[in-house]
């Protein structure tokens, strides 16, 4: 059975309430006994409740499970002892993460996967499926791309638990790719206007989880991801490049953690109906040929409940191949689009 830890999290959440309302067996899991049962009362489902501190006792939550999907963020914190224990278990692994250290580390546990016959599918949300199958389908139309730049608009507002791995990740600062290897530049290092299909709109570089995985999918080594920002958000990222040091600072951190966990759980139910998301991609060539597309996806959350759960009932049946797989690579470049409410174009 499918595990779904971190269950009562606002997308873990998400995730089990639509697998619930397809009548998908599901087990739901998370470090809160109390929080756990009550979600998993409401929907009929079982449950287990344990933390990711010892070995034995997440070896136990493991126990016939056929694959877990981790939806318990900041990840930097609890991927890699369920990948550990996954590993052990042989079992496959699930997560939703866009942060790009993690995506790396499970990239680099590929011959460990592989030896224990599981699969790794790390990045199974918002961040970085659409834009991963994208990469893939830009990647395709031109072979020869040296270069790849990606750009999303956020089209929605960002949940507790995305603003707190944010603040965690910030002092970070961004990164690109250059020559296949990670780059660290400033926050908000370039700008660029890009068309998302509604006109342009200015976007800057982020530290996006495809920074990382659409190298491992296209192997383009040259590789900058974008966001659409409003003027003013453009100016306070310049303002705070200098933060960097001062949100590392715990006092600093503690304070805007506070504020945030006062903050709604996520967007509601109406906003992430209405809402969409856009994705743009370039693949440049050193021959100064180019080629474009763009993506409609739903809303940011929505869509990642859709993908973590269809790629983690996937990989619960067998049908994902062991090893470390970015989405695209363990399902192809059209995939997302079988999704509803998904569209692509090319647009030269
Ligand atoms: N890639 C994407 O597209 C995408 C989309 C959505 C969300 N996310 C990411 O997913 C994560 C969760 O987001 P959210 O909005 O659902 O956050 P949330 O509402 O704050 O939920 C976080 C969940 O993780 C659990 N958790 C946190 N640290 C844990 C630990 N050390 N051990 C065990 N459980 C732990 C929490 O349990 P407690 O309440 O007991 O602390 C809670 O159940 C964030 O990192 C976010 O950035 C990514």
């Amino acid at each position: 059975m499918l595990l779904i830890y971190g269950a009562y999290g606002y997308t873990g959440e998400l995730v089990a309430r639509r697998a619930a309302a397809q009548g998908i067996d599901v087990m739901l899991g998370g470090r809160s006994a109390q929080a756990v049962a009550a979600l998993a009362a409401e929907l009929g489902r079982p449950h287990r409740a344990f933390g990711l501190e010892d070995p034995a006792a997440l070896g136990a939550g493991l126990e016939g499970v056929s694959a877990v999907l981790n939806c318990a963020g900041p990840f930097s914190r609890t991927a890699a002892p369920l990948v550990d224990a996954c590993l052990r278990a042989r079992v496959p692994y699930l997560d939703i993460t866009g942060e790009i250290a993690v995506l790396e580390a499970c990239a680099a546990r590929d011959q460990a996967a592989r030896a224990a016959g599981i699969a790794l599918v790390p990045g199974s949300g918002f961040d970085v499926v659409p834009s991963d199958c994208l990469a893939a389908h830009v990647a395709h139309r031109l072979p020869s791309a040296t270069r790849l730049v990606l750009a999303f608009t956020a089209g929605t507002r960002m949940s507790r638990g995305t603003a707190l791995t944010a603040i965690e990740n910030a002092p970070g600062g961004g990164l690109v790719r250059r020559g296949g290897a990670l780059r660290p530049v400033p926050s908000g290092w370039r700008t660029r206007r890009i068309d998302f299909g509604q006109g342009p709109r200015a976007a800057i570089t982020v530290p996006w989880g495809d920074v990382a995985t659409a190298y491992h999918t296209t192997g383009i080594p040259d590789i900058e991801v974008y966001v659409a920002v409003p003027l003013l958000v453009r100016a306070g990222l310049r303002l705070a490049r200098g933060l960097g040091p001062l949100l590392a600072s715990s006092a600093v951190r503690r304070r805007l953690e506070a504020r945030v966990r006062r903050g709604p759980r996520g967007p509601s139910a109406d906003e992430r109906a209405r809402r969409e998301t856009r994705l743009w991609a370039e693949a440049a060539n050193d021959a100064g040929r180019a080629v474009h597309a763009r993506m409609r996806t739903p809303e940011a959350y929505e869509l990642t409940s859709m993908t973590a759960l269809d790629l983690a009932q996937r990989a619960a049946r067998g049908e994902l191949p062991p090893g470390f797989h970015t989405p695209a690579r363990a399902c192809g470049r059209d995939y997302i689009l079988s999704f509803p409410g998904v569209s692509r174009d090319d647009v030269d």
